[in-house]
């Protein structure tokens, strides 16, 4: 179990312990790993690539990230309207600016209420799955066996994203409140919310956000924090299940779903930090006029992390349906000067290359399914004409290779293949190979068991197609 996780260690380590990110974006960034640092994938820092995490061992532990060097943008809001404003240590400042309304709203009307306007806001999932999040909550509300567990899924593992990591640093509380509503919609007795190791200061603060809320009297239910040891996986649900029943986290074989065999076995609630925030302003202002914002079929807004070559990295919120042209040039500044856009990675490593002539497509569910790309986990990664894009797919494949827990062979081998074709294309450039990749693709998108090794060649896929880099 031990040498499943990136972040145990049967050998004795030492005090110290420096991370230093040499993924997409901190590549980009020109990211170099000293000598005896830990090599990582990405941070969730990327708004301040270059990246680094540095671990001290000692009476306690603590973690020091890269700081920030300037606020984390946070325009448009709806979902960051506290970010910055709310002092996220105290429970008095959450309640002065509205805090735990929703909650008291939601006992006033009762959780079937609740869900009914879960369900009319036309909540789509914002971890990246996109399924109908009132359908979910339903499920496990209606589901016999007991007792029902609600999960928090904190994992933010993709590269690229770090939406949840700001909404858990800078509005913790409203987690929690989230968490009451949906625990008291579906029944939920017990929740753990997963969050991942590399994010230690959203821990402290949802840490602290929960044991002032119990104390409060406002937790409608009994709610633990459960760290990740480095691993991508454990963020596919049932591999989370996995890893909080202190097991290897592999994915299990879906059906049965979470909602009737989850967590322990029993029929569990799993929603993306996202996802659960969106949910205070449907219960305080109802499930119409949630959908009032965004398109028909992608309802309200959604955060978008950008980051890469853009002059103003950060996290933005924008209606869904917002053109990426009118985000990355509007909201988050365009390019540095004199620089041309190459190239947009949208949804991180298992999402796609959308290229300049495409930047008006909508970010909907529907309309970058239209361009044959995905939104994701909200990852915007923005690459201009001085990229080296070989680096990048390569730099993605072995993101796989590392990230593919091996349990079936189509993702375990075909992952490795993958990294070995694109390494031989890229310095041999014989190109016959690339019709081995197309079949390896196939195979790990027919056969895996998993979201992982189904998607671990879309993005390479995507670009070898749009970009230039087999003749480059
Ligand atoms: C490989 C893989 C990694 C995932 N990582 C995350 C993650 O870090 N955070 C997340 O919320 N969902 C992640 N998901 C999606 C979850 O399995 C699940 O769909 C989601 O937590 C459900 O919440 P939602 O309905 O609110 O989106 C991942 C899925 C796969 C296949
Ligand atoms: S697809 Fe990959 S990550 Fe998913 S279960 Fe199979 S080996 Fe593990
Ligand atoms: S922190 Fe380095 S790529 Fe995200």
């Amino acid at each position: 179990m031990v040498s499943f996780y990136a972040r145990f260690t049967l050998q004795p380590r030492g005090a110290l312990a420096l991370h230093v990110c040499d993924d997409i974006v901190c590549q980009l960034a020109g990211s170099e790993v000293p000598e005896g640092a830990h090599r990582s994938p990405c941070l969730g820092l990327c708004e301040r690539a270059p990246a680094t995490l540095t671990e001290h061992f000692g009476e306690s532990y603590e973690a020091t990230a890269t700081p920030a060097f300037r606020p984390i943008q946070a325009k448009q809001s709806k979902l960051l309207r506290r970010v910055g404003v709310v002092d996220p240590d105290s429970i008095e400042s959450y309640r002065s600016h509205g805090g735990f309304s929703a909650l008291e709203r939601a006992r006033e009307i009762g959780p079937s209420a609740v869900i009914g306007e879960v369900t009319s806001a036309r909540l789509l999932g914002r971890g990246g799955a996109a399924f109908p999040t009132g359908r979910k909550w339903e499920s496990v509300a209606k589901a016999a066996a007991r007792p029902h567990y609600l999960v928090c899924n904190a994992d933010e593992s993709e590269p690229g994203t770090f939406k949840d990591r700001v909404l858990m640093e800078s509005d913790p509380f409203a987690v929690v409140e989230a968490m009451s509503i949906a625990a008291l919609a579906a029944g939920c007795e017990k929740g753990f919310l997963y969050v991942r190791a590399e994010y230690p200061l959203a821990r402290k603060r949802i840490e602290n956000a929960i044991a002032l809320s119990r104390a409060a009297g406002l937790l409608t239910f009994d709610l633990e924090v459960r760290r990740g040891a480095g691993a991508y996986i454990c963020g596919e649900e049932t591999a989370l299940f996995n890893s909080i029943e202190g097991k290897r986290g592999e994915p299990r074989n879906k059906p049965p779903f979470p909602v009737e065999v989850g967590l322990f076995g029993k029929p569990t609630l799993v929603d993306n930090v996202e996802t659960l925030v969106n949910v205070l302003d449907i219960v305080l202002d109802g499930g119409a006029a949630f959908a009032s914002t965004g398109t028909p079929d992608s309802t309200g807004t959604r955060l978008f992390c950008l980051s890469g070559q853009v002059l103003q990295p950060g996290l933005y919120e924008v209606p869904m349906g917002t053109s990426l042209r009118t985000l990355l040039f509007d909201h988050a500044g365009g390019l540095r000067p004199g620089r041309t856009l190459q190239t947009v990675l949208l949804g991180g490593a298992a999402g796609s290359f959308v290229t300049p002539s495409q930047l008006d497509v909508p970010l909907s569910f529907e309309g970058t399914r239209e361009i044959g790309a995905t939104l994701g986990s909200g990852a915007v990664i923005v690459f201009d004409d001085t990229a080296d894009m070989k680096q990048v797919l390569l730099r993605i494949a072995r993101f796989f290779r590392d990230e593919s827990c091996g349990q079936c062979v189509p993702c375990r081998v075909g992952t490795k293949r993958q990294e070995e074709v694109l390494e031989r294309l890229f310095v041999a450039g014989d190109t016959a190979d690339v019709a081995l990749l197309s079949d390896i693709a196939q195979a790990m998108r027919d056969a895996s068991i998993c979201g992982l090794g189904q998607t671990a060649a879309n993005a390479i896929g995507s670009g070898l197609t749009q970009l230039k880099v087999l003749h480059g």
